[in-house]
Parts: C-alpha cells; sequence; structure tokens
C-alpha cells in the first residue's frame, strides 16, 4: 500500500477533501474518463460548477434533472460535481450505490438556514399544516418535509395541494415570496436565504438595463422580489438556459451563478450574457460552495472513492419520500 493508499483508507484531510498532492503532468480529463469507465461511474454536475467540470460531466443539470438522472441511473457509483444537499438527495433515491462528493464542505447557505431541531420546533407550531420545502435543505431537514421542490417543479407541487389546506414553505423566503404571487396561495415562509441570489444590486442591474436596452433581463426565483419584478423571464437554471436557446433576443443580462454562462454561451454562441453585477466589487455571483470542487478533487475522490455521503437509515427510510413525492407529481406534470 503506497503512502498515498493509506492516507486515502484512514479517511479524509479534516478540510473534507482528500488533500493528496496529484502530479502536475496527469491529463486529468483523460484519468477521470479511465475511472468513470473502469469504475463503472457516472458523473452528474450542476451548472454552476466550474467550466471544465461541465465539459467532462456525463450529466448536467438543475437539481430536478439532477435527482432524476441519480434515480434511474444503473451506474455502481455516482459521481456528484455538485453540492453536499444534492449527493444526499442521490443516495436517499439510489441508497445501495456509492455517492461520492469531491468536497464535503460544498454545503449551501439554504439548507445552513433551516436547522432540524429548530424547524421541528417551529414546524409544531402549525400542527395543521403541511410542510414543502425546497431540495436546498439538509437529509434530516427532508424527514420534516411532506412534499419537496425544486425551482422547475415547485408551481405545480404548490397547486398540486388541496385549496383548503395550509402550507408551510422552507427555507427559501425569496422562491416562498415568488411562489405566494404565482400560485395565489397564503404559505406561511421559513426566513432562509440564498448567499449568491440575494447579493444582486437592484441599482446596479437598472444602470446595466439601460446602457443595453434591448438585453432581457432573466432571473432564477431565489433572487429578491425586486429583482423579480423587473425580470423579462423567471425560471430555474434548466429554464434559463432554454430561455436564452429559444428567445429571439441576442443579449442577456443574468440573474443567478455564473456558472450557467457557460452553457449559455456554447448553445448560442452568436448571443451575449452578462452576469448581473452583485451590489459590492467580489465575485458574490460565483457560489463559494460550489466553487469548492476542482478537477483535482474530483479525480481523487474517484480514484480513492472518497469522500462517500453516507446517512442513517432512518434519515433515508423517511427523508426518501418527501423527494418520491416530489418526483411522482413532476412526472404527473411531464417535468
Ligand atoms: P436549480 O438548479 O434547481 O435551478 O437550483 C439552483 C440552485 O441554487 C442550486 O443550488
Ligand atoms: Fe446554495 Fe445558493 Fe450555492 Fe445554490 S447557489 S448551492 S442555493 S448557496
Amino acid at each position: 500500500m503506497t503512502a498515498e493508499m493509506s492516507i486515502a483508507k484512514r479517511g479524509l484531510s479534516k478540510n473534507g477533501y482528500l488533500n493528496l498532492e496529484v502530479d502536475p503532468t496527469l491529463d486529468l480529463f483523460e484519468e477521470i474518463k479511465k475511472l468513470k469507465e473502469e469504475k463503472n461511474a457516472i458523473l452528474l454536475a450542476h451548472y454552476y460548477q466550474d467550466s471544465e467540470i461541465q465539459d467532462i460531466a456525463d450529466y448536467i443539470g438543475d437539481s430536478l434533472g439532477l435527482s432524476q438522472m441519480a434515480a434511474k441511473t444503473e451506474a455502481d457509483i455516482i459521481v456528484f460535481a455538485g453540492v453536499h444537499f444534492m449527493a444526499e438527495t442521490a443516495k436517499m433515491l439510489s441508497p445501495n450505490k456509492k455517492i461520492l462528493l469531491p468536497d464535503l464542505k460544498a454545503g449551501c447557505s439554504l439548507a445552513d438556514a433551516c436547522p432540524a431541531p429548530v424547524f421541528r420546533k417551529f414546524k409544531e407550531k402549525y400542527p395543521d399544516h403541511i410542510v414543502v420545502s425546497y431540495v436546498n435543505t439538509t437529509a434530516e431537514l427532508k424527514t420534516l418535509t411532506d412534499i419537496c421542490c425544486t425551482s422547475t417543479n415547485a408551481v405545480q407541487i404548490i397547486e398540486s395541494i388541496p385549496k383548503d389546506q395550509p402550507i408551510i414553505f422552507a427555507p427559501d423566503i425569496n422562491l416562498g415570496r415568488y411562489l405566494v404571487k404565482k400560485t395565489g396561495r397564503n404559505m406561511v415562509l421559513w426566513n432562509g436565504a440564498c448567499m449568491v441570489h440575494e447579493i444582486f444590486s437592484n441599482e446596479k442591474i437598472t444602470k446595466l438595463m439601460l446602457r443595453h436596452p434591448n438585453a432581457k433581463l432573466i432571473a432564477h426565483p431565489e433572487c429578491e422580489s425586486i429583482i423579480l419584478e423587473k425580470a423579462h423571464f423567471i425560471g430555474s437554471t434548466t429554464g434559463l438556459l432554454n430561455f436564452t436557446i429559444s428567445d429571439e433576443a441576442t443579449e442577456f443580462i443574468v440573474a443567478t451563478e455564473a456558472g450557467i454562462l457557460h452553457q449559455m454561451e456554447k448553445r448560442s454562441p452568436q448571443k451575449t450574457f452578462l452576469p448581473a453585477p452583485p451590489n459590492n466589487t467580489c465575485a458574490c455571483n460565483d457560489c463559494p460552495h460550489m466553487k469548492l470542487n476542482t478537477l483535482e478533487k474530483l479525480y481523487l475522490c474517484m480514484k480513492y472513492e472518497q469522500p462517500e455521503i453516507i446517512l442513517p437509515d432512518w434519515v433515508i427510510k423517511e427523508g426518501v419520500k418527501s423527494i418520491d413525492r416530489m418526483l411522482e407529481i413532476s412526472e404527473k406534470a411531464g417535468l
């Protein structure tokens, strides 16, 4: 056993990933391709990943597409180039498969904003309400949820619930407000937000729109109402991408995480995509969690099959019900 292998066997560095040196002369694209074949592994990537990770993925998608793919794949190993809640969802849907995440610290501010013990107490105050949770939650929170949703199917999920049934919606208050407006349902909202989507500057976007009068503003529903109100189109990452392909406009201001621009530019090379500016000078429309994954960490995690997502059996058994319910309703709605 080499030193590298013994470190890998003993477990992870405290950083949440395999902190081993990678030979800089290796062609990581080729190595990852080889590992995928050798191990019958599938690489799923979210649109917010770095472009090089997107380019080597077997499937790139939004949260709904990724969970649908995780539920149906026949691969033995699912390598998740995304964040922790997405890999947990894959584990709940495919408990007998090995689910790998290149960096366990790739979390989500929305999932962090809704800790299960606090939410449990909150829920007790509304005993006649059912809980709809955005999929951006921990596995444990899903055990307290009746139906999950993503930004692709949230409207259909809410509309599938009888009108006289009161609802708690968690954890994204911006998506929640958008859904209240869109469906006319008066839901109890949890007060969480995405650190990337709440940082767009209304003032800077307004100025950008004035400088680019033909550009259409497209926004993810995790953005604040003030941005959504002026958007020409609101949708999930897949929804936004499809809109840029089918719409006649040639210029778009994109109010979501900047990783999606890679697919937009690939699919419509003749069009121009401007990332919506954040309210300060940092690159805050890059999600710091999503961007923890690198090609090197991906290679190491596939080589040593670590870090792996492990969940208690009761969490899988209880939590998967809310995801299965979401997938059933989505299928019926043709999503
Ligand atoms: P979708 O990919 O479902 O649009 O969600 C965006 C997101 O924030 C994922 O973390
Ligand atoms: Fe979470 Fe926002 Fe990052 Fe998506 S972009 S993973 S919602 S922090």
